[in-house]
Parts: structure tokens; sequence; C-alpha cells
């Protein structure tokens, strides 16, 4: 994999990576040796102003990334000249529609766990588009993706289509938003998106690596308001000079977040694998420079592409919901006062007392596809209490991610040996010896839990001679050994599979 610094010329001075995620917004500094040196995170409002919308406010995400930019580096008592780059990996899928001119969104930002879209992909379905979709994208129809999302708004935001006519309308997910801005705005801010986002939206070719026009018609979205599709690093812009915290400091690197952490495993050769618990769990495995097509439910997605090389892809499987399933304990049951109390309240009872829970908020993604999939809570008891219910919550966790690596393991004709992982619920001990116990594989967790972030600053240093001993990075933490024998493993699997059956039927449509 990557070899260390020695004997070798790596980059001098800091690296800033701005993770600009589904709940909060973040900007770590690394030292040349991949070390972090500063954090500051900023957490965002979640819209929810019906059922199945889910909304973010675009000006208070790019607030947010500059304010947390600031924030790191004061605490740390660096200036932005001290920064030699900075990275850039964020949410994907998730839109947003501005002026131009003005540089105010014509809406509120679509995220990618809203299901407004839902008719719409029963149409392609009907219209019988699912197998070329497939194909061409490596997506499925699905409320999940960017191109449904755009058409919505186009539909629905009065006077928008003839905006998007006159040039009044520019068009992308996060990152293009979040590098329109730093690079200037509406005073000649850099129009682009990286091929990993570009990925995600439907709307570009998996062989192409361009904008589709057939996809584009399809979805009635004109291609004046899309982003240019650049390469995941390389001389990418710089932020504009004035009043920014990172003022003139050269962008190298933009990736989504799932891709981002990919580079921050060293997941950068064929067969290596990670998964990510956040907001939801993303587990994506290297497959080359050819883009496979899964037999059993995963994306095809690009993994990354450096600079003029080709591109490597990966397949991936997502899951919409898992550490937000923890937030809804948390915010809408009440009955843990943060997303870290869940370990304690799960551990009081040895097993999930017959209760089953199924987060199906936004249908279910991979393997299932099915954006009609509505949660359900079964095999309750007078005896169910509030511990059961965070158990079995970490367990839907664990059986979503089970039955991902079932795919996976499907689809690669072998069967993976262990699953290394990353992001914020990766901290809970119980949730990884759980995981551990349902795969009957080893769970092996690095030190550095903010991987996504470091993989947005390794890609971005890589532009000029890369991290020293970065290699190491992701290293040095601990590994869950399975627990339980297969006769229990099996036992519990059977369990959820019977309760996604439910839940697959669970919808009122
Ligand atoms: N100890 C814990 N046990 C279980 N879940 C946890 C724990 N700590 C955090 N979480 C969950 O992990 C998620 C936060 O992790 P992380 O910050 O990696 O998420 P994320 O998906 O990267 O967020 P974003 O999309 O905003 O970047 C939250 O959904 C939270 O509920
Ligand atoms: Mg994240």
């Amino acid at each position: 994999m990557l070899r260390s610094g020695q004997g070798r010329a790596h980059m001098s001075g800091l690296v800033g990576a701005i993770d600009q995620g589904t709940t909060s917004s973040r900007f770590l500094v690394f030292d040349g040796e991949g070390r972090e040196v500063a954090r500051h995170q900023i957490p965002h409002a979640q819209g929810l102003p019906r059922p199945g919308f889910v909304e973010h406010d675009a000006i208070e995400i790019r607030d947010h990334v500059e304010a947390c930019a600031a924030e790191a580096l004061r605490k740390a008592g660096l200036r932005a000249a001290d920064l030699a780059c900075i990275g850039l990996t964020n949410q994907r899928e998730t839109v947003v529609l501005w002026n131009p001119r003005t540089g105010e969104p014509w809406a509120p930002a679509i995220v990618w766990q809203d299901t407004r879209t839902a008719d719409l992909v029963h149409d392609l379905e009907r219209r019988g588009l699912g197998p070329m979709l497939r194909a061409r994208t490596g997506l499925p129809p699905a409320t999940y993706f960017s191109a449904g999302k755009i058409r919505w708004l186009l539909d629905h935001v009065p006077g928008l289509r003839d905006a998007a006519a006159r040039g009044d309308v520019l068009c992308g997910t996060i990152d293009a938003w979040v590098v329109w801005n730093l690079t200037g705005g509406p005073g000649g801010g850099v129009h682009i998106t990286d091929v990993t986002n570009a990925s995600r939206t439907q709307l570009m070719g998996i062989d192409s690596l361009d904008w589709d026009d057939e996809l584009l018609g399809i979805f009635g979205i004109p291609r004046q308001i899309l982003p240019r599709i650049v390469s995941s690093n390389g001389d990418l812009g710089a932020v504009v000079a004035g009043r920014s915290a990172l003022a003139g400091v050269p962008i190298t690197a933009i990736l989504g977040d799932q891709q981002a952490a990919m580079v921050g495993h060293g997941c950068t050769e064929p067969g290596l694998a990670k998964n990510t618990y956040g907001t939801g769990n993303f587990l994506l495995q290297n497959t080359g420079p050819v883009p496979a097509q899964s037999a059993h439910g995963l994306l095809t997605t690009v993994c990354y592409r450096f600079g003029d090389e080709s591109a490597a892809f990966a397949l991936e499987g997502s899951i919409a919901v898992t550490g937000s399933a923890v937030q809804w304990l948390r915010d809408q049951l009440g009955i843990i006062g943060s997303a870290a109390e869940v370990e304690g309240l799960a551990g009081q009872v040895e097993d999930a007392g017959g209760v089953s829970f199924v987060p199906a908020f936004s249908g279910l993604f991979a393997p299932y596809w099915r954006p009609d999939a509505r949660g359900l809570i079964c095999g309750l008891s007078r005896f169910s209490n509030k511990a059961h219910l965070a158990r079995a919550t970490l367990e839907s966790i664990c059986f979503q991610t089970r039955d991902v690596v079932e795919a996976m393991n499907a689809d690669a004709g072998i069967a993976m040996t262990r699953l290394d992982v990353d992001g914020g619920a990766a901290a809970n001990d119980l949730l990884m010896q759980m995981q551990a116990d349902i795969l009957g594989i080893p769970v092996v967790r690095p030190k550095q839990l903010e991987v996504t972030a470091f993989g947005a600053a390794r890609a971005a240093a890589m532009v000029s001679g890369g991290f020293a001993t970065s290699a190491d990075r992701t290293r040095g933490g601990r590994v869950f050994e399975p627990g339980i024998d297969s006769d229990r493993r099996e036992k519990a699997y059977a369990g959820w599979k019977r309760a996604v059956a439910r839940a697959l039927d669970a919808g009122s449509g």
C-alpha cells in the first residue's frame, strides 16, 4: 500500500479538510505526517416539514463551513498561510439550485434521505427504465439519487425552468455549492463537481464519466445548469482572497464522504473494503479500474480518480438509517439524552427480548431498494422496555450491515474475512462487539475515527508529495472478535429477515 516517508520526499506544511456532512460540518487540520492537529464541528438544522421531506438550508451550510475553518484555525493558533492545501468531502446526492447572480438558493436543499420523489421513481420503473438506468449509471431507480430531486425542484419551484433558460440557475451537489462559494460565489465562483459526487446524481454515465444526454432527457434537466466534472484531486481552484479564514488556500481534492473514507482507509487496491457508521452506513469495496455490476442489489460507483490517472470504481452497499435511528431514539422518543447513552441503555439487557426494529424511515436501500418500505417495531410484549428497544436499534445497524455483507460476498464469490470500520457510531464498543457476533468475522476499528476527513486531506496532500507515514494513521485501534456460536447467529439473523419481510409490506401506499 502507501509507503512510509523514509527516503521519500513528502509534502511540507499542514493540510485542511472540510467535511460537510448530513448532520454537521467539520474542519480538521492534519500535519505532514497525517496527524490531526485541530478540529471544529458545528451541527446544522434538519428540516422535516412533512413526512418524507428532509431539507437543509444551504446558506447555513455555507456559513458553518466558513465558521468551522475559522474556529479550528483559531484554536490551533494557525492562519490560512499555514495551510499548503485543503481537501473537501461532503454528504452525497443532496442537491442545491441557486441563483449565480445573487448566490441565493432557489429553495431548501433536498437531502439524500428525502423520499418526496417516490412517484417519479415508480414512474421510471413502470416505464421499464430500471435495467437501462442500472447499466448506464450503476444505480437503480431510487429516491436516493440527485436527478429526481433536481427534477422535482424544476417542476415545483415557480418560474424555475424559465430562470434556468435565462441562465439564472446553477445546480450541484454540496461539493459544487461549497466550492462555488469558496472560490468567489457571484464574483467568479468556479462551478465544478468531482467525479465521485457526479457518479451519485444518476445523470453521469458510469463508463463515459460525463453527463449523459439520454439521462438528461429522461429527467428533463438542462445540461447548462450542471457543473463541470473534474478529477478527485489536482489544482481545482483556490479560496478567493478576502474575508474567508481560508483566503488564498488551494483546493486540491474533492470526494464524496464515503469515497473519502475509502482513501482514508487506504482502500486503494481491488478487494479492499470499509464500512462507515454515521447517519447511515456505507460499505464500499474497491473493484479496480472496471465498473463491476452487482447481481445482488449493490451500487456501482466511482471510488476516486486521482489527477489524470484512470478512475477506480467500487461496489457499494448503502444503508439509509443507522446512526440516525439512534438520533430518533434521542429526538423523537426521548429515551436517551445523547447518542452515546445508547450503549449504556442497551447494555442493561442481555438481548432485545424478542423485539425487532426495522428503521426503514426512507424506505429500504441496499440490497432491497424498496422506497415503499416503512419502519416497524415488532415482537413487543408487556415485558419489553426501553433497554430492549435500544438494543434492537443497535442490532438493526448490525443486521443491515450483514445484509450488505451477504450481497458483497455473493457478488465477489468469496467471503469477507474482516470488516474495517470508522465513523461516529463505531465509537460504541457494544455495537462493534454485536457486529462481530452477527457477522462471524473480526471487526477492526482504527484509533482515528474521522477517516472521512482524513481521506480528503490525504487526497489533497497527494498533489504535492503526500503524507509521510499516513499509511499508519488509521491503524492502532481495536479488534472485536466474534463471540457467539453460529447457531445463535443464524437464528437471530433469520428473525431479522422475517421482520424485514414485514417492513417491505408496511407502507400505506
Ligand atoms: N456511541 C454511539 N452509539 C451509537 N451511535 C452513535 C454513537 N455516537 C454517535 N452515534 C451516531 O453516529 C452518527 C454520527 O456519526 P458521524 O459523525 O460519523 O456521522 P456522519 O454520518 O458522518 O454525520 P454527517 O453525515 O453529519 O457527517 C449519529 O447519527 C449518531 O447518532
Ligand atoms: Mg460523515
